[in-house]
């Protein structure tokens, strides 16, 4: 393990991942856009489940004749939601494709222009040559990148450019502002990549974008009944851009990423970890606001201690709210995963609190396994 051990609970970001190459020098996530059927009712649902608040619109007003988008944030998490206007938009085309889901992972550089060459010169497939655009508030620079699947980066430079969110968008003022419910910055996201791929993007967040894998777990580590996976997890030299890429693996039962590569139809971005301050605060909202997540057998919390050990906080709200507990070297983290927010069984998010840990709770694959066996047992069917 190559991170430093962090002295308070909340987490560093400034964590440095020496094997790292920052020839890419990546300032942060800079927005997530998702392909969407309707654009406004998903803005809706992010406002009154999520807690996100209204920035920016573009389109027909905004004579963008095409495609609507919507510009949500909390905190540091920027959500872009986008719906095609006419049928012969490529957005379309996905849409029909994959369903709802994340086609735009945007990174925040200083130089748009450095990080297309960098990238393209080391094999990255072009998406887009950077490109200015402006405005009356300045101007920005993006450029862009193919990754898994039909998922592209985006290098935003927006160092010259003081408006709401980018040229072509306008304001997004609005009467209905739903409380935020402490979400605070991305703390990863995870692509789901098909059979034997993994080391192939892996490898292209190593060589192409200059990453390092912090972390790997294999099928022995996350082998259930249910599902199993392969993972590995690659971070930029920074530490504040971390990718987890899983591929499926045999189980006796198919696996969850094999089910979401059938339906997606491809690769793609399972999940989006966001960070709170206070898991139990964040969750309460978020469940009062009809947000799923998924189930946790109580017999997890029979046992969850003795794999853990101490923790700050009362074991009976996390048992009531369903939130996952995990321990490594480094400290301990409190997670909990809702059910896919899409129609098809796809992408979910995930709410993590870092308390020292730097990882990302794979005991918990084997401890809910063995407590959903448990509850089998209760009732005699195992
Ligand atoms: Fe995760």
């Amino acid at each position: 393990m190559t991170m430093t051990a962090s002295t308070s609970d909340t987490l560093n970001l400034e964590k440095i991942v020496p094997e790292a190459q920052d020839f890419l020098p990546l300032l942060g996530t800079d927005y997530v856009e998702l392909y969407v059927g309707n654009a406004k009712q998903a803005a809706h649902f992010y406002k009154t489940a999520f807690g996100f608040q209204s920035v920016a619109y573009s389109g027909l007003e905004t004579g963008n004749k095409d495609k609507v988008s919507y510009v949500l944030q909390q905190d540091k998490i920027r959500l872009v939601l986008s719906s095609p206007l006419r049928a012969e938009s490529p957005i379309n085309e996905h849409i029909v494709k994959h369903g709802d889901g994340v086609k735009v992972v945007a990174l925040w550089v200083d130089d748009a222009t450095k990080a297309w060459e960098e990238t393209t010169k080391r094999g990255a497939e072009s998406f887009m040559e950077p490109t200015k655009s402006e405005d009356e508030n300045g101007h920005v620079i993006q450029s862009g990148i193919h990754t898994y699947g039909e998922t592209i980066h985006i290098f935003v430079e927006r160092k010259n450019y003081n408006g709401t969110f980018l040229p072509g968008f306008k304001e997004w003022k609005s009467d209905y502002n739903p409380e935020p419910v402490g979400l605070k910055y991305i703390d990863h996201m995870v692509g789901n990549v098909g059979w034997g791929e993994m080391n192939k993007w892996v490898d292209f967040y190593a060589k192409v974008m200059g990453f390092a894998q912090i972390i790997s777990f294999d099928d022995k580590d996350i082998s259930t009944e249910y599902t199993a996976l392969m993972s590995k997890v690659m971070s930029n030299g920074n530490g504040r851009i971390k990718f987890p890429i899983n591929e499926p693996a045999e189980g006796r039962k198919k696996s969850q990423i094999e089910e979401y590569i059938d339906f997606y139809e491809g690769a793609g971005v399972q999940h989006i970890a966001v960070a709170t301050d206070n898991i139990i605060e964040t969750v309460t909202a978020l469940q009062s606001r009809g947000v799923e997540f998924l189930y946790v057998p109580s017999t997890y919390y029979e046992t969850v201690l003795d794999r853990v050990g101490e923790i700050d906080e009362d074991l009976e709200p996390l048992k009531e709210l369903g939130i996952l507990i995990d321990r490594d070297d480094e400290g301990y983290l409190l997670q909990i995963f809702t059910k896919p927010v899409l129609d098809r069984p796809t992408m979910f998010f995930e709410i993590i609190q870092r308390k020292g840990a730097q990882s990302f709770g794979k005991g918990n694959f084997k401890a809910l396994f063995e407590s959903i066996e448990r509850e089998q047992e209760l009732r005699g069917t195992l």
